[in-house]
């Protein structure tokens, strides 16, 4: 479990600094008092990514150089200092060079409203979300994704020259189909293992009216260095790289009809179940449930599907909740408040 966070100059925060409990805890305060902010810092710390933005600079409290996050996981001792001059990562006080360490000390799973998007927004947001979950998954997959993204660069780079040198371009694809190859593979394999956790939690809140299929669609096809052969006309003429794993595409089904055809309430029980199926499956790899931050996803709820919602979260999980109100729930459970006023 995460027990201490402490932030500085992290969005609104000049400093702050919360513990936490096993089991629930709450985040409670009115609108923009940084309870999202604070979510969010517990996210980077464990995990060296935000939820909602891919530039760090952002999070950086406005007219500072950059900020620091501090905490404890279990007996863990994790600090973050970013800048855009600099980044400092240090475990139980001494400094790493690389995150790989790091990163195996806490798992998280965060819920956010914007999770409909997994649905229903563009592939990018499905790619973020299956790489957030891999790169927990497996220790060589971030390692995969930068490689395959640095040599995509330079290949698209490359393309952009007036007439392309397809010799040289050439000599640069072999790394790029040795790290898309890792990547497609990691992700193909996550999806098979995400299967049967994602359709057991989508049964248990959809009450097994429907079932849930999972598909990775890769963006490479069958065989990438074939795809890549074929698409030289194409990526001249468009001037970039058409195919390969940043094309990769998730399909979702319900009783095998595409999930863009679901109704809202079946989108949002989607994305629950995709994100309490990852929990199940980082408990299942690991033997220890990953943090769940979850972002005032009760806000649209009634009274009595909110209260629902909160049973159905795994009871052996911390759990970390957003929110304006608590007079809403029924049976308090034992928690912690931390009051943002
Ligand atoms: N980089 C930044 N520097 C300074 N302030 C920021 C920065 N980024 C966001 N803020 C401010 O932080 C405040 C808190 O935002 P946050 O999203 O955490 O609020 P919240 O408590 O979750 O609100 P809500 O209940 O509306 O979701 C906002 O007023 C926002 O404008
Ligand atoms: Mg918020």
């Amino acid at each position: 479990m995460l027990r201490l966070l402490k932030v500085r100059h992290f969005r609104c925060f000049e400093a702050f600094e919360s513990e936490f409990s096993p089991g629930l805890n709450f985040i409670l305060g009115p609108n923009a008092r940084g309870k999202t902010s604070l979510l969010e810092a517990a996210c980077i710390l464990l995990r060296l990514q935000s939820p909602r933005v891919s530039k760090m600079t952002s999070v950086i409290q406005q007219s500072r150089r950059g900020f620091a996050l501090d905490g404890y996981f279990e007996a863990r001792h994790l600090q973050f200092y970013f800048s855009k001059e600099r980044k400092k990562l240090a475990l139980d006080e001494v400094e790493q060079k690389s995150a790989q360490q790091y990163l195996q000390i806490g798992r998280v799973v965060y819920f956010s409203n914007s999770d409909i998007e997994i649905v229903r927004g563009g592939g990018d947001v499905r790619r973020r979300f299956l790489d957030f979950v891999a790169a927990q998954r497996e220790p060589g997959y971030r390692t995969a994704l930068r490689a395959y993204e640095k040599a995509l660069r330079s290949r698209n780079l490359l393309l952009k020259a007036p007439s392309p040198r397809w010799r040289e371009i050439e000599a640069f694809e072999e790394p790029l189909m040795v790290a898309g190859n890792q990547v497609a593979r990691m992700r193909g394999d996550l999806l098979k293992e995400m299967q049967t956790p994602v359709n057991e939690a989508h049964a248990a809140i959809s009450g097994a009216r429907e079932s849930l299929r999972l598909e990775y669609l890769p963006g490479s096809g069958a065989d990438f260095a074939e795809a890549l052969k074929a698409a030289r006309e194409d990526d001249s003429r468009l001037r970039q790289t058409s195919v390969g794993p940043h094309r990769d595409e998730m399909g979702f089904y319900l009783n095998d009809l595409s999930s863009d055809l679901a109704s809202e309430g079946q989108q949002r029980t989607v994305v629950l179940a995709l994100k309490l199926g990852a929990a199940q499956l980082l408990k299942a790899h690991f033997g220890t449930a990953p943090l769940l931050l979850l972002d005032d996803i009760f806000g649209e709820l009634d009274p009595a599907r909110r209260n629902a919602l909160l049973a159905a979260l795994p009871n052996d999980s911390q759990k970390v909740i957003t929110t304006t109100h608590l007079d809403w729930m029924t049976d308090a459970p034992a928690s912690a408040i931390i009051r943002l006023s």
